[in-house]
């Protein structure tokens, strides 16, 4: 397996917490326990791609097989009569490769050519752009391969162009809306109207209201946003969500353009359009 030639920032879990320490490089080997290391040969190097280095150069007195990273980095595949790759009581015991697109496509092919199913469990979880799939070896230890396409920061709009959310007074003081299709929310508030994106700025992961603590939430790796689209949550340098232009028309309909976006940084707070502010009067 390669290093990828751009990581991204977060090191495949895409949240960042605190500045990276600086104390420590990666790991140095892992030490995984396998039956047959024949057949263990042949899945990590023709199946997952990597080196074979030998067998019995460490000082373990069991059999033993070191297979290398491009990285460097080793795993050594230990003989046990009775390996356990699955801790008693969990299923969330694993390990993951982080590739870059290319190398993830190639894998994806080997993986194929060899005849394993690919399949990614919690696809339906994932944000756009976040690209996962689980292999077992041949004694049943998990590995999760992940990459990360642009995608995860591009612009989405709808296609939608202007909707028309109906008249300005069906909308009490307070409610947030969602345009499922479109995918915005229409939030109303005393300072007037906003339509904020519902598509994450951590990484498009699409975004739900929780009407019980005031907030927009992204279930993918736990970004909450205020109602008007101030980042709140724990995760580091996340920007505010991006806005759909609106207007109100002549006829005191909520006009929005969901085919265009507006960003604007921290320090800029969002502009409202007032109720009664139709079209004409801001011209
Ligand atoms: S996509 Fe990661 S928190 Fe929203």
């Amino acid at each position: 397996m390669s290093a990828p030639e751009s990581q991204p920032a977060h090191a495949g879990h895409s949240v960042a917490l605190s500045a990276p320490t600086k104390e420590i490089e990666g790991f140095s080997h892992i030490v995984l326990e396998v039956k047959d290391l024949d057949a263990s040969e042949r899945f990590y190097r023709d199946v997952i791609g990597l080196e074979t280095m030998g067998r019995g150069l460490l000082a373990e007195p069991r059999p033993h097989l070191l297979m290398r990273l491009n990285t460097g980095q080793i795993i050594v595949l230990a003989q046990s009569d009775d390996p356990v790759p699955i801790r008693h009581n969990t299923s969330s015991i694993h390990h993951a490769f982080l590739l870059t697109m290319e190398q993830f496509r190639a894998a994806q092919e080997r993986f194929a050519a060899n005849g394993y199913e690919i399949g990614d469990t919690r696809d339906a979880f994932r944000a756009k752009g976040e690209h996962s799939m689980d292999i077992w070896d041949p004694d049943g230890h998990r590995w999760q391969l992940q990459a990360f396409s642009e995608e995860q920061h591009e612009i989405i709009t709808s296609g939608l162009g202007v909707i028309d959310c109906g008249p300005a007074e069906k909308y009490e003081l307070g409610s947030v809306t969602p345009f499922g299709k479109a995918n915005f929310f229409l939030v109303r508030s005393k300072e007037g109207f906003l339509a904020l994106s519902r598509w994450c700025r951590h990484a498009n992961g699409l975004l739900t209201y929780q009407m019980e603590h005031w907030r927009f939430y992204c279930a993918f790796h736990g970004a909450c946003y205020s109602l008007e689209g101030d980042h709140i949550g724990h995760l580091a340098g996340i920007p505010p969500l991006r806005m759909h232009p609106l207007t109100i028309a002549e006829d005191g309909h909520v006009m929005v353009d969901t085919d265009t976006v507006l960003e604007r940084d921290d320090d800029t707070p969002p502009r409202y359009v007032a109720a009664c502010e139709p079209a004409a009067a801001r011209s």
